[in-house]
């Protein structure tokens, strides 16, 4: 008696004496989450089955009926009728059977060749590569929206932190910029981890390939692969090319955290620098005055998953010996969460970011406080001669005694500021000014209006 796949759906079933029971069928199915590789799982078959025609390993008629089968069960997917089977455990299993109800022995010549192994390593890169194609426009759009937000805000002055203390004024353009600069290297690493998502494992069948004379490069070329993976063992086992899209993806997040986490404080009534547009916004049961920015918060919580995701696959690689084990099954749902979690982030995000207003009298009130253009007192000193750090503790004096006085160091008279050092002139006053403060740093990567201009003019440039 051959192995086929039966009524009851093993595909071993000849090797067996007694069923699994229902328990161990639905702890070892895949086929309610890996069902969402359908679409791939079909393209990959029909490349495979072309170059087993080509190769003469299967007849024209076979391909043929194989085509018409698998366009029948594409039909019958996309239109809800498709019928999964938790007996016939995958999203292989299940395609592969119905096409064999469909058109016969040319399904069951399908496999020839071929290992589930190799199979669902070939679906999960495919499957990735699209993912990381649209992740990659989303995090275009995110940029493009924080572009425009920059544009609008490229003279708007508010304090910058360092310990969360004011430190110096910057323009909230040059603050959005700082996250353009982080999204585009993510952008950058998506790209660079899609060149080792797309090779082919296909040929490497079960671990060691095949005796049939198949043409890898072909399939690679149909399926729009770079290159074939060159050894089969690591082609079936190895899920680093995941691994490395769940780090690149983490930081995405960590990147979306860190934005959220500030949007959260600007919103505070407490700091009131921005307002986020209702849509984005909830309020609350009891509290009738609450407006809480909802998905910056939640996307603060989901960068928690997003990175448990990331250790999850590494735990799961680390102590599996070559080649394949089932303990590979357990890399879909967390890379499938990861990139529907990243997916919904990033297009929440970009429609956010176009729902940000900003409250430039707020910002401008917060710059006024905690002595931010201290720094420009001393770099006007070292300007007139004086070494730094005899300017630094000259200021220090001077922010001192303003502290005392409850004063900003633009209050002082030009007398009171030639107490702490003799070198000041009525020039200082424009340095003194915020407008002054951040024009002077003008040079690439600077805060000056003029900089975050030039910036955005070249990041409009590489976007396209
Ligand atoms: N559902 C399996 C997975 O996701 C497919 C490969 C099964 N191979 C096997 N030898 N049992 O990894």
């Amino acid at each position: 008696m051959t192995a086929q796949l039966s009524k009851k759906g093993e595909a071993w079933s000849a090797r067996f004496s007694e069923p699994v029971s229902d328990l161990v069928k639905r702890y070892t199915a895949s086929v309610f989450f890996d069902k969402r590789l359908a679409e791939v799982d079909i393209q990959g078959s029909l490349a495979h089955a072309e170059m087993l025609a080509y190769q003469k390993i299967i007849s024209a008629d076979d391909y043929a009926a194989i085509q018409k089968g698998m366009s029948q069960i594409q039909g019958e997917i996309a239109g809800g009728k498709f019928e999964w089977l938790l007996d016939l455990e995958d999203v292989h299993l299940n395609i592969e059977k119905r096409l064999t109800e469909l058109v016969g022995d040319a399904g069951k010549r399908l496999h020839t060749g071929r290992s589930r192994n190799d199979q669902v390593a070939t679906d999960i890169r495919l499957y990735l590569r699209g993912s990381i194609d649209d992740i990659s426009g989303l995090l275009r759009d995110l940029r493009l929206a924080l572009l425009d937000l920059a544009e609008q805000h490229a003279d708007t002055i508010l304090p910058g932190f360092t310990h969360m203390q004011v430190a110096q004024p910057i323009t909230f353009g040059h603050h959005v910029l700082a996250y353009i600069e982080m999204f585009g290297r993510d952008a950058e690493r998506m790209l660079d981890c899609r060149k080792r998502v797309n090779r082919l494992p296909l040929g490497a069948a079960a671990l060691a390939g095949t005796t049939f004379p198949i043409d890898r490069e072909r399939v690679a070329k149909t399926l729009g692969f770079d290159d074939v993976c060159r050894n089969s063992l690591d082609a079936v086992s190895d899920r680093d090319f995941a691994i490395e899209f769940c780090a690149a993806a983490a930081l995405v997040m960590t990147h979306v955290s860190r934005m959220s986490e500030e949007l959260v404080i600007w919103m505070s009534p407490r700091i009131g620098f921005i307002d986020i547009a209702d849509r984005f916004c909830t309020g609350s049961s009891i509290m009738p005055q609450k407006k809480n920015p909802d998905v910056p918060e939640l996307a603060r919580g989901k960068t928690g998953r997003v990175n448990g995701h990331l250790i999850a696959l590494l735990t799961l690689m680390k102590g599996q010996p070559l080649a394949y084990n089932k303990d590979n099954q357990e890399d879909k749902e967390p890379l499938f969460d990861t990139v529907d979690t990243l997916t919904d982030t990033l297009r929440i995000f970009a429609d956010m970011a176009r729902g940000i207003t900003v409250k430039p009298e707020a910002m401008r009130a917060a710059a006024l406080q905690g002595y931010a253009t201290a720094t420009d007192l001393a770099d006007y000193l070292v300007k007139k001669g004086l070494p730094f750090r005899d300017a630094h503790e000259a200021v220090a004096h001077a922010v001192r005694s303003c502290v005392d006085q409850a004063c900003d160091l633009s209050d002082l008279s030009l007398e009171q500021l030639r107490v702490f050092s003799p070198l000041i002139d009525d020039d200082i006053f424009a340095v003194l000014t915020l407008e002054g403060s951040v024009a002077a740093r003008d040079h690439i990567g600077g805060t000056a209006p003029r900089q975050v201009r030039l910036a955005i003019q070249h990041l409009r440039q590489q976007l396209g």
